[in-house]
């Protein structure tokens, strides 16, 4: 669910190892799908993939559905994914998506994932930029097998809210602060960024160890840092969201955070003034004047 940059790369890889149905909005886009699409793989060859796309009403059934669309379609998708799917639905969506999820696809096994894949778009091309690896949720271990097999490293994870935790964890300091101040991943490691990142990590730290995060907050840190490290040079989805005037993952991540502060009586002030400034942000980019 969702021909996006990862949907591309995920459908391309397990039509490898098993029949990949890949669902889009609606017919005009399947059609485009159909026509076929470029891919450069993490090695950097280049394949050109026909994927069998179809709209959501005109998907076969199908044994398993991953939902990958970006956080303000979760509903649409994870309603279309619980009709066609048997055994269960995958999200490896970023930000926290998991009550949203399964209240829309009601009737069969679902649950959110975390995964480190990497991808981004060309036009109708893909650049896949790391296979990454994947954490499931028990319960998903037939899916992860297929994902390794078809290059793409996964595994269940007994603690899947420790996974889903820490990568919510990085995405709270690198994405929402990148989109703000425009700058690559590998540039909040300097002074004066690295400072917000710490400042950000103290006030969430104990908000996240309250849903049950083991990370103490150097460790937090450390997490964060190898993350930039690794992905210096790239720029995070919700600065490439706002530079495109494309609603950002801002409630998944920022809003989820802060909401469970809400219920705690705890107040996060800095990341409620990044969640305000990027939600001015996705309005600026699209040239509307600012609203409430
Ligand atoms: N890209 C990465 O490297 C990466 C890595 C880790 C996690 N993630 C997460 O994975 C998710 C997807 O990311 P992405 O980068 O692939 O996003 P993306 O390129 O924006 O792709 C999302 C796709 O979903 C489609 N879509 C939206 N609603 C749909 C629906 N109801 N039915 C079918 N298709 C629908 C969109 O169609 P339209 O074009 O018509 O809107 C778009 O093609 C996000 O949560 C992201 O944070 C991404």
């Amino acid at each position: 669910m969702g021909p996006g940059a990862l949907g591309r790369v995920f459908a391309a890889a397990l039509a490898r190892v098993a029949r990949v149905a890949l669902v889009a909005r609606g017919e005009e886009g399947a059609r485009r799908l159909r026509a076929g699409y470029a891919l450069r793989g993490p090695d950097g060859a280049e394949s050109f993939v026909y994927p069998e796309a179809f709209a959501g009403d005109d998907a076969p059934d199908a044994r398993w559905a991953i939902v990958l669309v970006k956080g303000p379609d979760t509903e649409a998708a994870a309603h279309t994914a619980a009709r066609l799917a048997s055994a269960g639905v995958l999200s490896l969506q970023n930000g926290w998506v998991l009550e949203r999820l399964r209240a829309a696809a009601r009737g069969v096994m679902a649950d959110q994932g975390a995964t480190t894949a990497a991808a981004w778009r060309q036009g109708e091309d893909v650049v896949w930029e790391a296979a990454g690896h994947s954490w499931l949720p028990p319960g998903f271990a037939e899916l992860a097998q297929m994902m390794t097999a078809a290059g793409l490293p996964a595994e269940v994870s007994a603690d899947i809210d420790e996974a889903r935790l820490q990568k919510l964890a990085v995405n709270l300091l690198l994405n929402p602060l990148t989109a703000v101040l425009r700058i690559k991943n590998g540039d909040v490691l300097r002074e004066p960024a690295w400072r917000m990142v710490r400042e950000l990590a103290r006030e969430m730290t104990p908000v996240l160890r309250g849903r049950g995060l083991s990370l103490q907050e150097a460790e937090v840190l450390e997490l964060t840092a190898r993350v930039a490290r690794a992905t210096a040079d790239n720029i995070s989805s919700m600065l490439a969201d706002v530079m495109a005037g494309r609603p950002t993952e801002i409630a998944e991540i920022t809003g989820v955070l802060l909401s469970w502060g809400g219920e705690e009586g705890v107040r996060l002030p800095q990341h409620q003034a990044l969640y305000h400034l990027v939600r001015a942000l996705e309005q600026v980019d699209r040239g509307q004047p600012l609203q409430q």
